[in-house]
């Protein structure tokens, strides 16, 4: 099945002023604008999406959220409902490592799930993040953990919302580091404990339906490496998102 691969740019908690958020986008907007042959998703923070909406809607490219709250309204400061994303962003990174459990905002399996259904609920798309951590990848629990980390966040979803998610397999250790997953290395875990959990759950076609990236380090230069494995349908990129450079590595992306 011909999956269409998918880019995304996590920018997490930079260029969220209106200025330098317009000045970096006017350097990457005509080039990504031309690219074809993947799907495009700029995550900008929350205090510039309202804007992002406005300039990208003339473009091929699609806007995320980096987050949303299960709940649609209530007691819950600081926090943002997926009512309010709906018809400013198309998707919401659900479940990244800097929110999980080990990351600051100590996000467990269980909020993950209520988030991703609270997500398809409004019509967005989630961008589902998982992946081991240093100690389980050495220890071997690498296609437990991560297939564990599939059945918790689809408890309960049917299989045709689940067909629409998106999801990376972003080994922990791998994001922000420098030192990325081997190409050959991300193509089995994807293949194996990421589809292999769908198909567990939901069979084999929705399975091969479900557009799995790969994220951690991945750069204009090894781009090209990853988008070649059959099981790595794009990427989800962090520091090298916010370069200009980032137009280089998307018509990499595209062009395989
Ligand atoms: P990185 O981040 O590309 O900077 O490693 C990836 C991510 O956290 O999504």
């Amino acid at each position: 099945m011909a999956r269409r691969p998918i880019l995304v740019a996590n920018w997490k908690m930079n260029l969220g002023r209106s200025d330098e958020a317009l000045a970096f986008f006017r350097k990457i907007r005509s080039g990504l604008n031309e690219i074809k042959g993947v799907d495009l998703v700029i995550c900008p923070p929350t205090t510039v999406l309202h804007q992002f909406a406005e300039l990208l809607a003339p473009t091929r490219i699609a806007l995320g959220a980096q987050n949303a709250h299960w709940e649609e309204q209530g007691a819950h400061t600081g926090e943002i409902s997926p009512v309010m994303l709906a018809g400013v962003c198309q998707y919401v990174i659900l479940g990244h490592s800097e929110r999980r459990a080990t990351g600051s905002n100590q996000e467990t399996d269980e909020a993950i799930n209520r988030k991703l259904k609270a997500a398809l609920t409004h019509g967005l798309t989630p961008i589902l993040c998982l992946g081991e951590n240093l100690e389980q990848n050495r220890a071997g629990q690498t296609d437990a953990f991560v297939s564990g980390q599939v059945r918790a966040a689809f408890q309960d979803v049917e299989a045709s919302l689940a067909a629409s998610c998106i999801i990376a397999y972003e080994p922990i250790w791998a994001i922000g580091t420098g030192e990325s997953a081997s190409p050959a290395d991300a193509n089995r875990v994807i293949g194996l404990s990421v589809r292999g959990a769908l198909a567990e759950i939901y069979g084999e076609d929705v399975a091969q339906q479900v557009r799995v990236q790969y994220g951690g380090s991945v750069t204009p230069e090894n781009i090209s490496a990853f988008m070649a494995m059959p099981e790595v349908d794009g990427a989800l990129v962090g520091g090298a998102s916010l370069k200009p450079q980032f137009v280089e590595l998307a018509r990499r992306a595209a062009a395989d």
